[in-house]
């Protein structure tokens, strides 16, 4: 489905991203750990475009994309939510999901607010508000919604453009315990065929919901495995001292 390929990034002369290579199975959950600073975000940006990278290749179903533009690549099929928020906010959720599906779908209509009319993309703001437990709050304006439910509407409008693969860096952070429980809901109701990357710094939801995860430290995969491998490993461990993974 996806694959990474001794990808590179340099800024200036510093090596933040370095000779990274994984493949990612259709369906898979892969949840990319690493410290602050490890070069994660940077990971991401190259995956969909954001940056170009200094070296190395990216392969979605067998086919190079790193010579594909953001929304080239959106339309393969490729989607991300942000670290941070990224919302209008003097817009509804409604419109907000209204205007990430009718863009996704080319019918982008700024001025006319045609968007917010169209049954197709009606259909996505419902079905996509549902995944991401925002039905009830359809109406309401961006500037009043809750940190966490701006945080799920982030994943909404990655999932309102109805990728193939949809990368998430950091969907919890800064949330609650109770929040990151919704989220671990949120997670497993995205549909099965979905292809996730997920960034997550929560020991116990990382472990949970990844099949796989692709540990990074210094802009390397320093370990690649299941979650009972990755808890067991001392490189890991070595890591994560102290950050909480011997409660995990
Ligand atoms: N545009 C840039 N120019 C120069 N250096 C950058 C740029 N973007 C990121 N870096 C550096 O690259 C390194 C990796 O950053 P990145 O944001 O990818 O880390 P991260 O793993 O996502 O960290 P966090 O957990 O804090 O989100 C950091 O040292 C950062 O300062
Ligand atoms: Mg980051």
């Amino acid at each position: 489905m996806l694959e990474v390929k001794n990808l590179s990034k340099a800024f200036g002369g510093i090596r933040v991203t370095r000779d990274v290579s994984f493949k990612v199975e259709p369906g898979e959950r892969r949840v990319i750990l690493g410290p602050n600073g490890a070069g994660k975000t940077t990971l991401f940006n190259l995956l969909v475009g954001a940056l170009k990278p200094s070296g190395g290749d990216i392969l979605l179903d067998n086919e190079s994309i790193v010579g594909l533009s953001v929304s080239q690549r959106a339309r393969r099929g490729l989607s991300r939510s942000y670290q941070k928020n990224n919302l209008f906010e003097d817009l509804t959720v409604r419109e907000n999901l209204a205007l990430a599906a009718a863009s996704a779908q080319g019918k982008f209509a700024w001025m006319s607010r045609d968007s917010f009319r169209d049954k197709s993309v009606l259909e996505t703001v419902e079905e996509v508000a549902e995944h991401v437990a925002l039905a009830d709050h359809l109406d309401m304006q961006v500037r009043s919604a809750s940190y966490g439910s701006r945080r799920q509407l982030e994943v909404g409008l990655a999932l309102a453009t109805k990728p193939r693969v949809l990368l998430m860096d950091e969907p919890t952070s800064g949330v609650g315990p109770s929040m990151i429980d919704g989220f671990h809901r949120l997670l497993q109701g995205l549909p099965k065929e979905l292809t996730v990357l997920i960034i997550e710094h929560d020991m116990d939801l990382a472990f949970d919901v990844a099949d796989r995860i692709t540990v990074l430290n210094f802009g390397e995969v320093v370990f690649e495995g299941t979650s009972g491998e990755t808890r067991g490993n001392p490189i890991v461990r070595e890591i994560y001292l102290g950050e909480g993974l011997e409660d995990a």
